[in-house]
């Protein structure tokens, strides 16, 4: 049996690395294989994107150019390691994916969800996690936990206005509310165990679909 695929999403330091490390745990106490993974990232190729994407040389890519290289380095992902990966049963935990390039590039960068879900069939032939876990932090505990993580050091998304990331909130926010089988929204404020055990309540579906 094909492994499943769960994606963790939401803004910056919303606790996505930490929980899906702890799920992985749990899974694989269960007798899984799991391989937890990131985007923009994951193998060799797209962790040299990210280089690009994060760390940009001259002036930064234009939001077009921006969004083509997340696909790329998606497509290069995909097919690479995460397909393999659900092929042979593995299940596979990726901190962002394709639901990031919705809410930062098509709707706080502008392009559009059209623009970003035609990248993602091309790229992709539009894969999707069988569920995106959408972890949701009050704006004044990001804002210290942000603080605590990057100081004054963030890369060059993570850097952008408040504007900008109050409007990934809404971009997500949004995609959940009209998506609602493909995302559950899960609290993540609170001790990483208590936020964990809502998780383990949000995939309880999947782990039953298997046996
Ligand atoms: P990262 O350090 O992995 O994220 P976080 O700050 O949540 O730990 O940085 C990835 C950055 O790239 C983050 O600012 C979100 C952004 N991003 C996009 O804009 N589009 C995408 O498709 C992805 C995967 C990430």
């Amino acid at each position: 049996m094909s492994g499943r695929f769960i994606a963790f999403e939401g803004g910056e330091g919303a606790g996505k690395s930490t929980q899906a490390q702890l799920l992985a745990e749990a899974l694989r106490a269960r007798g899984l294989e799991v391989d937890v993974t990131r985007e923009p990232g994951g193998t060799a190729g797209a962790e040299a994107i990210r280089t690009l994407l994060l760390d940009p040389p001259g002036t930064g890519w234009g939001a077009q150019a921006e969004a083509l290289l997340f696909a790329a380095a998606r497509a290069d992902h995909v097919a690479r390691r995460i397909k393999p990966a659900l092929a042979s049963g593995t299940w596979v935990i990726c901190d962002r994916f394709v639901d990031s390039s919705r809410a930062y590039q098509g709707g706080a960068g502008k392009l559009g969800d059209d623009a970003i879900t035609s990248l993602h069939k091309f790229g992709s032939g539009g894969l999707r996690p069988d569920l995106t876990i959408l972890l949701e932090v009050d704006e004044a505990r990001l804002a210290r936990r942000l603080a605590a993580r990057d100081g004054t050091q963030s890369d060059a998304i993570g850097g952008r206005s408040e504007e900008y990331h109050r409007s990934v909130a809404d971009a997500f926010r949004s995609l959940a509310s009209h998506e609602p089988d493909q995302f559950a929204v899960v609290d993540g404020n609170g001790e990483p165990n208590d936020v964990h055990t809502r998780i383990l309540g949000a995939i309880a579906g999947l782990l039953k679909e298997r046996n």
